[in-house]
This record gives C-alpha cells, structure tokens and sequence, in this order.
C-alpha cells in the first residue's frame, strides 16, 4: 500500500520589480475603458478622427506592397528600418528646415517606443529628468520605468522658462528636457521662437539632452510654423527630435522615428533590438509607398480643416458649460485644449459625476510630475462633429453644474 502525503502548500512566486510596483498605468485608459459605453461624448482620449482616416489610401498601399514584394514586406528587416520609409521621412523632416538623411533616423513602434528606447540608453536609475509642467503623462511612465527622477520646469501658458531651465540643471544635474513645444499633450500651448533658442542655448552652455517631441507639429489651424529647437544653433549635437506618423495618418500603424546624433542612434537601436527587433516591415514598406503614391500633406492639410471648425465649435461652447471663473488656452493647433476651473474646483472629484452625464474628460492632476493643480482639465477637440462637441459640453455643464465644487 502506498501511502501519499499531502502535497506541500505552494509557495509563493517571486514579486514583481519594484518599477512594476511603482509606476502606475495611465488613468487616461483607465477613464476610456469606462467611457468605452457608446453613449458617452468622450473628449477624454487623443483620438484622431477615425472617418478622417484615408483607409482607401492606406488599403492600396499594403495590397501594393503584398502583391509586388511579399516576400520583402513579410520578412524580417532591419532594426534600424526600412530605408524607403526612412528616405520618405528624412526628405519630410529636411523640407521642413531640418536637413536630414535616411541614415540620421531610427524608426520605431510609435514614437512612444523612442521615449522607452531613449530612457534605456540615457538613463541610470537615480538620474534627473526635467519635463514641462503639466507633462505628456506617458513619458512620465517611461522615465518612472527607468528609475528616473523626474523634475517639473516652471512655465506659463508659453511652456517652459528658460531661465527657471538653467537654474535648474544648474542645481540639480539633470541628463535631459523632455519637451513638446508645439501644440502640447496636455495644455496645447506653444513655445515661442525666442525660448527656443533660449532652451537650445541653455543646452549648450550647460550641458544637456533635449527630447524634442513633435507629434501634433503639422496640424497647424492658423498662425506661422516655428522652427523644431533641434534646428537652433547649439543644439544640434544634443537634441532627439521625435516623429509620427499616428495624428498624421492612422495611430494603428504605430509608426513614429527618432532623429538623434550618432551614438545615442546606436544605443537606441541595440535598446530597440531588445525590445522588438524591429517595427513591422509590412507597415513600414506600406507607408513608403502610401507617401510615393499620395500626397500626405494635401491630407493633412483636409484634416486639418476639419479639425480647425471642431476646435473653434469647442472654443465657442466652453463659456457656456464651465463655471464662472473658468479659463482656458486657444490653441493654434494639435489635439488638445486646457482649461482652469476656479478654486475650489477639483476636476478629480467631479468626473464620476460628469461621466454619470455620459460625457467625459481627463483631470489635469495625473499630468504634473510637480505638485498637481487639481483645478484643471483637459479635452480633446478632435473626435467629434461640431454638433456633438455642443451636445458634450451642455452635459459638462449640467455635470460640473449638479453639485458642490470638489464634492
Ligand atoms: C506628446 C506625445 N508623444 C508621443 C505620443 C505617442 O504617439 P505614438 O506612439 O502613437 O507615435 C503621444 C500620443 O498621444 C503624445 O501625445
């Protein structure tokens, strides 16, 4: 007779690391999922408008590329990146006063792949990182993840101080800036020519990375193009400039690049080994050819029309809809418009309620790497027709309306 003893109690597995532990997941898609009901206006996600999309156009370009190169398109490539898609974006970004070759530019999944990639070569736990105040919230997870420490620049409705900028790297030794100068990811706002240089200059005299990143640059609805900073004097040795293609033509592709000096390039693209080997040959190859055969800035500029009348439809109904006291950007492109509610307003506190008007938006507090304003909120303006952009703001108001103030 055999005689089995209790299996012994599991014990347990390992824990995570601590960064698992420490960085916390995005409570912009945690708002989404919930206002995923079809019912609810949702001027909390950054998504460019899916019927804008030239699915025709990019629908030819991937049947072109499986018909004529499929045994290319399926293929393993490069880490680097497919050379006609890095041409294609190399003549772009030197058209636009950056001049550019194919071999200054990494491809990656997204640009949000560049900021983990450059997180990986530039950074050693413990290292400082300056960003914008408020800040692109998921570059703030991806310094998080690097074990950075992450500091808030002051600024104003312009963007960053260059003068609180040297001070700051004066005291605290940081690697790199992290900036979006145009068009802004949360506020919408600009940086002007003039602190450009100023920035550029503060990173030449002080010794400094700046992460240029430039997603919303060509969705301009009025007003002069100003210059990338990585075109300034000074800063050429020392700026990351990021693209994409996601607000331009289909965030689906998930194809963005980073244009950086020599050796960091490199480090990115062992980083990148790493991560993904490469970014998908079929749709890198199809965009390629969707920029030989179509004219992309003619589809910019179409898209940006639409998207001019639904930032101007959300420009004319705010006043209406936020309280007495309110006060909000107009920004002169992008995706995104910020608003300060008065004292003692806290947006946190109010968006279950909103979101019970089946009408969404996301607080400014998870924004600052600094101490938050809880006063402020941001919406995007894009997604919706000009009517629905009405009807979202009459429930913000009836929402922010029902109730005590920070309740
Ligand atoms: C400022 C900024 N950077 C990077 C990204 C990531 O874009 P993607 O990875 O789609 O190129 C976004 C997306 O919203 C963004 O707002």
């Amino acid at each position: 007779m055999t005689v089995t003893e209790p299996a012994p109690a599991p014990s347990p597995v390992p824990p995570l690391a601590a960064r698992a532990r420490s960085v916390g997941g995005s409570p912009v898609r945690d708002i989404l999922a919930v206002t995923a009901r079809p019912e609810v206006i949702n001027f909390a996600g950054g998504l460019p408008a899916p019927e804008l999309f030239d699915a025709e156009g990019i629908a030819a370009a991937y049947r072109a590329v499986l018909a004529e190169a499929p045994a290319r398109a399926l293929q393993y490539s490069t880490t680097e990146g497919e050379p006609a898609l890095r041409a294609a974006l190399a003549a772009r970004t030197t058209a636009r006063g950056l001049p550019t070759g194919p071999d200054d530019l990494l491809v990656t999944t997204g640009s949000q792949q560049a900021l983990s990639l450059l997180a990986t070569a530039l950074l050693e736990p413990g290292d400082t990182v300056l960003v914008e105040s408020p800040c692109y919230l998921a570059a703030l997870q991806a310094f998080g993840f690097a074990g950075a420490r992450v500091v808030a620049v002051p600024g104003d409705e312009h963007g960053v101080d260059p003068e609180a900028l040297e001070e700051l790297v004066v005291r605290e030794r940081p690697k790199l800036l992290y900036t979006v100068p145009t068009f802004q990811n949360p506020t919408g706002r600009t940086l002007p020519a003039g602190r450009r240089a100023a920035v550029a200059a503060v990173a030449a005299r002080r010794g400094l990375w700046i992460v240029e990143d430039d997603p919303y640059g060509e969705l301009r609805y009025e007003g002069e193009r100003v210059p990338w900073i990585a075109a300034h004097p000074g800063a050429e040795d020392r700026t990351v400039l990021l693209g994409s293609l996601s607000k331009v033509m289909a965030p689906g592709l998930r194809l963005g690049w980073l244009r950086a000096p020599g050796e960091l390039r490199r480090a990115c693209a062992v980083a990148k080994q790493a991560a993904d080997l490469h970014t998908p040959t079929v749709n890198q190859l199809a965009a390629a050819r969707y920029l030989a055969d179509n004219d992309l800035d003619a589809h910019v500029s179409r898209v940006a029309g639409v998207y001019r009348e639904r930032r101007d439809a959300m420009l004319a109904g705010l006043a209406g809809a936020l309280p007495e006291g309110s006060v909000w950007g107009r920004p002169e492109g992008g995706m995104f418009l910020w608003a300060r509610l008065p004292e003692p307003y806290d947006t946190t506190a109010l968006l279950p309620r909103v979101v019970r008007q089946d009408v969404a938006y996301v607080p400014g507090a998870p924004f600052y790497a600094g101490t938050p304003d809880r006063t402020t909120l941001r919406l995007c303006f894009v997604t919706q027709t000009p009517e629905e952009i009405g009807e979202g703001l009459r429930r913000l108001g009836a929402g922010l309306r029902g109730g005590t103030p920070g309740a």
